[in-house]
């Protein structure tokens, strides 16, 4: 287990130094996923820019808009480096298709987990295989679940590190950054859409509303879909 002051010092660190700690602590086996939100594309700028020695993925659900796919290319083309991309497995996708229909997702909370864990979780846990360290875009402003979320913890289920440095982060530091390192970005974002996931599964945000109110918004509750909570 890591020292308690290790983790002090990276909580004080910048995101450079931060993320330079953990990749000196773990010579191997780093993994970033982003979902290529504006939270990730900061990840990914200070990871690619910098070379740091850490495997950059997406979860490619099937069910992406197109402006996650314009942003792959853009981040190709800007930093020389490739993410990886972890796709569902195609005869489970099949099947939930044929039974629950191409959009049975809407009918229930139970089909939409199905297809959360069918096109998110499946791959994301294929993705972390053998991986020592996952670091994700977390912020604990996001949602009550993330509130109390530390920078780096050992996940019993996983079993491995998760590392969020952002955790600390408000909005206005995630713009600021974006702002001053000219971060490429969705272009949803200036549409309203402010938390990003599946096409069908997001809409539009209203000013002055939870910005994850446009996830899975025909549901009261559950606005989460099992990476980051069970
Ligand atoms: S979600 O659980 O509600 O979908 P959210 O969109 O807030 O997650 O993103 C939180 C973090 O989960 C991201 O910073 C990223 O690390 C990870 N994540 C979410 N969606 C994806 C995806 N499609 N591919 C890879 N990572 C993802
Ligand atoms: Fe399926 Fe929607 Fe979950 Fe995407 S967000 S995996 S489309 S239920």
């Amino acid at each position: 287990m890591l020292d308690p002051e290790i983790i002090k010092k990276i909580e004080q660190s910048s995101l450079l130094q931060a993320l330079e700690a953990v990749c000196e602590l773990f010579p191997s086996g780093i993994v970033f996923s982003t979902s290529l939100g504006q939270e990730d594309q900061v990840l990914t700028d200070a990871i690619f820019k910098n070379k740091l020695p850490i495997k950059v993925f997406t979860l490619d659900t099937g069910r992406l808009f197109y402006e996650h796919y314009d942003l792959l290319s853009n981040n190709r083309a800007k930093y020389k480096t490739d993410t990886a991309l972890y796709f569902p497995d195609a005869k489970e996708v099949e099947t939930y298709v044929a039974e629950k229909g191409i959009n049975g997702f809407y009918h229930s909370v139970e089909n939409r987990k199905k297809c959360c864990e069918i096109r998110k979780v499946k791959p994301l846990n294929r993705a972390l295989e053998g991986a020592r360290v996952w670091i994700t875009g977390l912020r604990a402003e996001q949602s009550e679940n993330r509130e109390h979320m530390p920078i780096l913890e050992w996940d019993v289920q996983r079993n491995l590190y998760k590392f969020n440095p952002l955790i600390r982060w408000t909005y206005e530091d995630v713009l600021s950054y974006i702002e001053t390192h000219k971060v490429q970005e969705l272009p949803l974002h200036k549409q309203g859409f402010i938390s990003v996931g599946c096409k069908p599964c997001t809409r539009a945000i209203e000013p002055g509303e939870n910005p994850r109110a446009g996830r899975w918004w025909w549901e009261d509750s559950h606005k989460e879909c099992g990476l980051h909570s069970k």
